[in-house]
């Protein structure tokens, strides 16, 4: 089935390529995340302006615990500033904040803000964002196996009643998967909900995405037929 001039629901966002825009620059990996958390909200406004109804950006996964504690810190401190700073403007904008990922090993701070952001923007129905912090694929679907197996239910279950166990349950599944930073890869995102999305890739670094590539991803998106395996 091909569709012309359509708008993705759901948009998911893989944005790599901070650390080496910044290293290109000869520049500390910090400043690359916050070149990176500044290019989110254009390309959010952007995306709610044309219809898309939602994005889902991958901000921090569970093996980013690899990295240098300076490192984490850092993307930790920016994204509690970032919640606590954008909540009132994304609510005002009748925006849904929805945490994907673990809150264990989260800082209490942040944990606290994450709540209190979902919590004030939980009847906003205009748009959503997602932000997958401390998430990962796997850890989501073994989190589900688990919550089935302490729920004992002992009956067969369908896809759906499998997926209502999943962290984005209240989500749609993305259309199409963005990432920036030139590899080509899934990296443990969204694995079970991207089993029929189009991935669009792109060489270019997440700091320098903007907000005309989204209409090139429109476009991309356009010209994909997709059949679900029909
Ligand atoms: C990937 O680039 C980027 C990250 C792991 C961190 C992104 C986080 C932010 C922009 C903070 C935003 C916060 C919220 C709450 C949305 P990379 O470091 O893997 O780049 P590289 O591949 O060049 O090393």
């Amino acid at each position: 089935m091909s569709k012309k001039n359509s708008i993705p629901k759901h948009i998911a966002i893989i944005m790599d390529g901070n650390g080496r825009w910044a290293s290109k620059r000869g520049l500390d990996r910090s400043k690359g995340h916050l070149k990176g958390y500044e290019n989110i909200k254009p390309n959010v406004i952007y995306a709610k302006k044309i219809g898309i109804k939602c994005i889902t950006l991958f901000a921090f996964s569970t093996e980013n615990w690899n990295r240098s504690s300076k490192e984490i810190n850092f993307i930790f401190d920016l994204a509690s500033k970032v919640i606590y700073e954008e909540s009132k403007f994304l609510n005002k904008n009748k925006v849904r904040i929805i945490h994907l990922g673990s809150i264990d090993n989260l800082p209490e701070k942040m944990i606290d803000r994450i709540k209190k952001s979902e919590e004030m923007t939980k009847d906003n129905k205009d748009f959503t964002l997602a932000v997958a912090f401390n998430y990962g694929s796997r850890d989501e679907i073994l989190r589900a196996v688990n919550k089935i197996i302490d729920s004992r239910i002992r009956s067969q279950l369908s896809e759906e009643d499998f997926e209502s166990f999943f962290m984005t349950n209240m989500l749609s599944n993305p259309d199409v998967v963005i990432r920036t930073g030139g590899e080509k890869r899934l990296s443990n995102f969204l694995l079970w909900q991207s089993a029929y999305s189009e991935l669009i890739f792109f060489d270019k670094f997440w700091p320098d995405f903007e907000t005309h590539d989204l209409d090139l991803v429109i476009d991309e998106y356009n010209n994909r037929i997709r059949n679900f395996g029909s």
